[in-house]
């Protein structure tokens, strides 16, 4: 099958299109008919050769962990989806390949709502489960007055988890870059410049109700955490996803695997409702066709960031 591919690691150049092994759907899995596929920051590291889920990677390798489609195939096991069914979802990479590909088997999957186009379900699968998890281990329950600080908000994982809080009843501080306010906004959240000084400039918004921060969603990674522990004065309250010194510091690190996350159904499911209702968006920044991926790396790359990059993946089928 038609695929994009790479087939060293090294720069985005090295993303092409080419032919690879169709995968099939094994027990408790789906195959679908990619129509998009989302670009997150694990696909470029692993490009680069800079992910320790280089070694055993089998080459020429398909990126992407997100994508949505329609099933063509059903595997043993599986209830409630049939061969003609849209879903979103994400793959297991390390064991069946990536999604940015004509076929992609999924490992854990939901309805695509209709009210999301096929650029929107592409880009979901990930971010919402990240979200979801990190959300439940802060122990937003929806049934506190709780206020959340998102540090590096504007992206795929941060514009999700702002609106997936809100939705649980948190007021949300959300960090951008100035020109992502309006953006932040938008999503239903209290927007402020990231970077040092920032408790003085959460102090500063003198927002009423908000005086003080009660929990932290370290999204960014970028060397904040002594910064956001001292807003809510306990590395208790605080969670990253991607600052390994963390734990060092007493502060929880939330990892997933790269694709498959069979416990990741119950947010997609949640997420899919929500978007039913109008309460909740994936934020797309832009779209690739297949022959330009290298182009959509180069853009998640260099930021800034509002949403998800995706992949249109259907010129793949009439080999375009
Ligand atoms: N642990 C897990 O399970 C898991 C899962 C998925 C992703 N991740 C990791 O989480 C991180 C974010 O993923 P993503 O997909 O959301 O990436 P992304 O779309 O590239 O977004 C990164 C965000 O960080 C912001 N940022 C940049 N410099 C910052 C700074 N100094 N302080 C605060 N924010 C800053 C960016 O804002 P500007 O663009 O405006 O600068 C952008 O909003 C990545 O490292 C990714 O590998 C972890």
């Amino acid at each position: 099958m038609r695929a994009v591919r790479f087939e060293r690691f090294g720069p985005p150049e090295v993303l092409g299109v080419g032919s690879v092994p169709e995968p099939h759907a094994g027990p408790g899995e789906v195959r679908i008919a990619v129509r998009t596929a989302g670009v997150s920051p694990v696909d470029l590291a692993l490009r680069a050769g800079d992910s320790p889920s280089r070694d055993g990677l089998a080459l020429p390798h398909v990126p992407g962990v997100d994508a949505a489609g329609v099933i063509d195939e059903v595997g043993p096991g599986v209830t409630g989806f049939a061969v003609g069914d849209a879903v979103f979802g994400a793959v297991d990479v390390a064991r069946l390949g990536g999604a940015s590909a004509r076929f992609a088997v999924l490992a854990f999957w939901a309805a695509k709502p209709d009210a999301w186009s096929w650029e929107e379900a592409g880009a979901a699968a990930t971010g919402v489960e990240t979200a979801t998890r990190a959300l439940d281990l802060l122990g937003l329950t929806g049934e506190q007055d709780t206020t959340l600080l998102i540090d590096g908000a504007s992206g795929g994982v941060g514009s999700i988890a702002v609106q997936l809080a809100a939705a649980r009843g948190a007021r949300v501080l959300a960090t951008g870059r100035p020109a992502s306010h309006a953006f932040l906004t938008s999503l239903g959240a209290t927007p402020v410049a990231y970077g040092p000084g920032l408790a003085e400039r959460v102090h500063a918004l003198g927002i009423p109700r908000i005086d003080r921060v009660d929990r932290v969603l370290d999204v960014a990674g970028k060397g904040s955490l002594d910064e956001l522990v001292a807003l809510t004065g306990s590395a208790d309250s605080v969670v990253t996803l991607a600052d390994f010194t963390g734990p060092g510091r007493g502060v929880r690190l939330s990892l997933g695997r790269y694709g498959g996350q069979p416990d990741g159904c119950h947010g997609l499911a949640f997420a899919a409702e929500q978007a039913v209702r109008g309460r909740f968006r994936v934020p797309v920044q832009a779209v690739f066709p297949a022959d330009r991926a290298a182009e959509a790396h180069a853009a998640v790359a260099t930021g800034p960031r509002r949403g998800k990059t995706v992949l249109d993946l259907t010129t793949l089928a009439s080999g375009a």
